[in-house]
């Protein structure tokens, strides 16, 4: 199997299977508990059925978007994730390289493995950076003035992973950042000889934006899981936020908003962003999907804030759907990692290709000729 041979995410996913070592694939595969809202985060665009319009002249059509004031291509994004570089020794840099090439937006995680300052030099689409709150005050305080140098166009709070969700493959493959070598996870190393000759020959393994705060990650092997309860701050609240949103005072999102009232408040203390997101079923098993509280949360925000659908989506019609309902745009972790992982930067702009031209091809099968459309009235609930 080869990358020409990828036509859908779940090609991808199958040539990332083959390419990585099983304690790499399950990190990125995995899920909470028994992963029940992993499968509903994609399950749920099926609940609903897009009604077409014909005759609507659509040989030239717009499918830019905005969010947050910043210019996109096309609808669909790629959500900031952690340790790309253990997915393909490309990492980052070629996610954003990617990005830049489609015009779309890309974030790079606190638990980057590039740094801050070489993202900010290189890529110039459009660059979120998504903070996860430590303990320890003078680190996010340091990383959000590294973006303002950088050039950093958004921030962007995660506030699902409070504490680490129960991620059992991680448990039994015994996935750890840097990756420790046990009696038990050797075997898949050694049978992925491609991919550890380039995570152990090339560059060494580090957290770029910690590792000057924190041996944890880059130096101290632990799991993300562990990192998540010990190292992030627990006690952080709404009051954070908008200091956090003050202190940055650009585009600001929160990642990880799954209830109106809760949109409503983020509004109220200065988001102009909310990411509608269970972080891809890895945090609280047994929560809503974000495209089955889309509505609700788009309503609540009556336009004070750029609402984003992210998780779940597989196709161009998922994100067809979303923005029917009115989301500015839709975003996506496994989207594209899975990508990444089979084959580095071509890996990650097929993806985008694919998804580019499947919702190209999908607003002209439904007669619309710029995502502004889109609209409820094209859209019924099973
Ligand atoms: C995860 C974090 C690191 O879900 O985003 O694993």
């Amino acid at each position: 199997m080869r990358l020409r041979d990828c036509h859908n995410f779940s090609d991808f996913r199958e040539l990332a299977r083959r390419r990585l070592p099983g304690p790499i694939f399950h990190y990125i595969d995995g899920a909470a508990d028994d992963e029940v809202t992993y499968r509903r985060n994609t399950e749920a665009y099926a609940t609903c059925d897009l009604v077409p319009s014909v005759l609507a002249g659509v040989e030239n059509i717009d499918m830019s978007t905005t969010f947050m004031g910043l210019p996109l291509d096309l609808p669909f994004f790629l959500s900031p994730t952690a340790l790309q570089r253990l997915f393909h020794h490309g990492g980052e840099r070629a996610v954003g390289s990617a990005a830049q090439k489609y015009g779309t937006l890309f974030g790079i995680s606190s638990l980057a493995t590039v740094s801050i300052e070489e993202i900010g030099a290189t890529v110039s689409t459009p660059k979120m950076f998504q903070l996860y709150v430590h303990k320890d005050k003078g680190l996010n305080f340091s990383m959000i003035d590294r973006c303002k140098q950088a050039g950093f166009d958004a921030l962007v709070l995660t506030v699902d992973t409070i504490v680490g969700g129960n991620r059992e493959r991680d448990l039994r493959t015994g996935f750890t950042t840097p990756i420790r070598l046990s009696p038990k996870s050797v075997l898949s190393f050694v049978r992925h000889p491609a991919w550890t000759f380039n995570h152990f020959g090339r560059e060494r393994f580090e957290l770029s934006n910690l590792k000057d705060y924190v041996t944890e990650g880059s130096n101290v092997s632990i799991s993300v899981a562990r990192y998540f309860d010990t190292m992030l701050d627990q006690s952080m609240d709404w009051k954070d936020a908008e200091e956090i949103a003050r202190y940055w005072g650009g585009p600001f999102a929160l990642k990880g908003v799954m209830s109106a009232a809760d949109a409503r408040h983020a509004v109220d203390i200065g988001a102009t962003g909310i990411m509608v997101s269970n972080h891809g079923g890895r945090q609280l098993d047994g929560s809503r999907s974000p495209f089955d509280q889309l509505a609700e949360i788009v309503d609540a925000v009556d336009g004070e804030a750029d609402v984003v659908c992210d998780g779940g989506i597989q196709r161009g019609t998922h994100v067809l759907k979303a923005l029917s309902v009115g989301a500015k745009a839709c975003s996506g972790g496994r989207a594209y990692l899975y990508a990444l992982a089979a084959a580095g930067q071509p890996g990650v702009e097929r993806a985008l290709e694919l998804m580019r031209t499947e919702i190209e091809r999908d607003m002209k099968l439904m007669g619309c000729r710029s995502v502004g459309e889109l609209g409820r009235d094209n859209l019924r609930f099973r």
